[in-house]
C-alpha cells in the first residue's frame, strides 16, 4: 500500500534522528556480528516522530519478522503468552503504547525480556502451580509517548533507550520531496520549503499536508505542486504559518484570554478547552514548549511573549 512504502524500510532511507540512527547502526551491526538477538530498545517521545517506522526499519535491518501490538491490546497473561509463544529466535516485537500494559503483564514481561523464559499459572487455588517455559533470544521493541509514564523496572529492563526529536524544517523539506516523489506529484522546492515550515516538526503531518495539497493541485491546478498552490491549500486546511494547529492555538488563546496569560494548572487549561490533561501533555505541550510559545513554571503553565505577538494579542500587566 502507499501507507506502507511512504515508510522507509531501511536506515539509510530513514530521513532526520541522527544520533538515534547512528547508534542504532552500531548496535544492529554488532549484534549481527555475534550472530544475536539485539537488546531490547525503547523509543520515546511524541506521536507521529516514527516510533512505528523505525521499529520496521530496526526489524529489517536484523533480517527479523516484525510481530507489532499494542499496550492496551494486551490484556490478559494469556494474549502475551499467545504473543510470546509464536517468536522465532530474533524476532522482534512491537509493543506500541507500552507504558499502558498493565502491572501482571508487565510482571510476566520481566523474566521474558530479562532471561527469555515464560512463567505461566496453571490451575487455581491450593491446585495451582507455575510452570515455566523457554522462550527463544527475542527483540522486543517499546514504544511510548513519555518515558515517564513507564514504571521504572520496566524502563530498566532495556539495553538501548532512545528519544526521538522534532524533525528540523530541512528534514522535513527532504521527507515531504521524498514523499512527493513516491506520490508521483511535481513539487517546486519553495513549496515544500513551505509545507516543511508549516509540519510541526512531524514527519506524520507533513506526509499528510503532502497529499492533501496534492489534491488541491490536482482539482484546482495541473497537479504540480507550486508555492501558490501549496499556501492556497494550507489556508483551506488552517494550519498556520508556524504549523500550529487550531487544538495549538486554543491552548495559547485560553491562557491568554481566560487566565490573563496564566500560570495555570493543567487540569484547569484542560477542562476549560474540553481537552484529555493527557492530550495536551503528550501531543501538544511538548512542540508549544521547545518553540517557546509556552512555560512550565511551577504554579502552572504561562503563554510567552512570542505566543502573545504569533496571536497578535496584547500583553497583560
Ligand atoms: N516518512 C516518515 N518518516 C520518515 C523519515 N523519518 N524518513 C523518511 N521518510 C519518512
Amino acid at each position: 500500500s502507499i501507507e506502507l512504502s511512504l515508510r522507509p524500510q531501511r536506515l539509510a532511507q530513514y530521513i532526520g534522528q541522527e544520533k538515534v540512527k547512528q547508534n542504532l547502526q552500531i548496535f544492529i551491526e554488532a549484534a549481527r556480528l555475534r550472530n544475536e538477538a539485539l537488546d531490547h530498545v525503547l523509543l520515546y517521545g511524541p506521536p507521529g516522530l516514527g516510533k512505528t517506522t523505525l521499529a520496521v526499519v530496526i526489524a529489517n535491518e536484523m533480517g527479523a519478522k516484525l510481530h507489532t501490538t499494542s499496550g492496551p491490546a494486551i490484556e490478559k497473561p494469556g494474549d502475551l503468552a499467545a504473543i510470546l509463544t509464536a517468536l522465532e529466535p530474533g524476532d522482534v516485537l512491537f509493543i506500541d503504547e507500552i507504558h499502558r500494559l498493565s502491572r501482571v503483564i508487565e510482571e510476566i514481561l520481566y523474566p521474558a525480556m530479562e532471561d527469555f523464559v515464560l512463567d505461566i499459572m496453571i490451575g487455581q487455588g491450593p491446585e495451582a502451580r507455575s510452570i515455566r517455559m523457554e522462550l527463544p533470544p527475542f527483540t522486543l521493541i517499546g514504544a511510548t509517548t513519555r518515558a515517564g509514564h513507564m514504571t521504572a523496572p520496566l524502563r530498566d529492563r532495556f539495553g538501548v533507550i532512545n528519544h526521538l526529536e522534532y524533525y528540523t524544517i530541512s528534514e522535513l523539506e527532504a521527507i515531504v520531496e521524498r514523499t512527493a516523489i513516491i506520490l508521483e506529484t511535481p513539487i517546486q522546492g519553495n513549496a515544500a520549503h513551505e509545507m516543511a515550515r508549516r509540519s510541526r516538526g512531524t514527519p506524520r503531518i507533513a506526509n499528510r499536508l503532502v497529499k492533501r495539497v496534492r489534491d488541491v493541485a490536482q482539482v484546482r491546478s495541473d497537479g504540480t505542486i507550486s508555492v501558490a498552490i501549496a499556501q492556497y491549500a494550507l489556508e483551506l486546511l488552517l494550519v498556520d504559518d508556524k504549523g500550529l494547529d487550531q487544538v495549538d492555538e486554543k491552548i495559547l488563546c485560553a491562557i491568554i484570554d481566560m487566565f490573563n496569560g496564566g500560570p495555570v494548572g493543567l487540569d484547569t487549561l484542560a477542562a476549560s478547552i474540553g481537552e484529555e490533561r493527557l492530550t495536551i501533555e503528550d501531543m501538544y505541550e511538548p512542540y508549544l514548549l521547545q518553540h517557546g510559545f509556552l512555560q512550565r513554571t511551577p504554579r502552572g503553565r504561562v503563554a510567552t511573549a512570542k505566543a502573545y505577538q504569533h496571536l497578535g494579542k496584547e500583553p497583560h500587566n
